[in-house]
């Protein structure tokens, strides 16, 4: 049996080095992106009050230009986009970039279920509204 795998990488020095390594070595898609590096600095101290991952809307705009520029590249494996998706509209950007499906962390937090279906009805009904497929959606941007 064979089971597919995806590789799970985080934005920043190399990234495209990265998924090449990932690809070469036989993934059989890539997830863009982790979670980042970040912190958060007491502006009256100084101290450093909060130092770790990163993730959430803040994120998406560089996952998105990641999976822009690898898909630019001819980069053609299946892409999970990961990164700030809370809503329909997030999950259009992701595909109209080449991802092939997104996934979910950060908006999870708050009403899990509900946040979730209300992003799946969502692309949904907005795919329903246009007459379009994902397919269609997917790398629109690149065209
Ligand atoms: C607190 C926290 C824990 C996480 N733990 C994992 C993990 O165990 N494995 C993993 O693949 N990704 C983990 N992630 C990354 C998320 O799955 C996701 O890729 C990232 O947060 C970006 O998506 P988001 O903006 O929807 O959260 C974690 C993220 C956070 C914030």
């Amino acid at each position: 049996m064979t089971v597919p795998f995806s590789v799970k990488l985080a934005l920043g020095e190399g990234a495209p080095a990265r998924v090449r390594a990932a690809i070469d070595a036989g993934a059989d898609a890539i997830t863009l992106s982790d979670t980042i590096s970040g912190i958060a600095v007491d502006p009256s101290s100084g101290e450093v009050r909060l130092a770790g991952a990163y993730s959430g809307a803040g994120i998406k705009p560089l996952v998105l230009a990641e999976i822009f520029a690898l898909r630019r590249q001819g980069i053609a494996i299946p892409v999970l986009g990961s990164g700030g998706v809370q809503e329909a509209s997030d999950v259009v950007e992701y595909l109209s970039v080449g991802a092939h499906a997104v996934q979910v962390y950060t908006a999870l937090h708050k009403d899990m279920h509900e946040t979730l279906k209300s992003i799946r009805d969502g692309v949904e009904a907005w795919l329903r509204a246009r007459h379009l497929t994902v397919a269609d959606v997917r790398g629109r941007s690149l065209r």
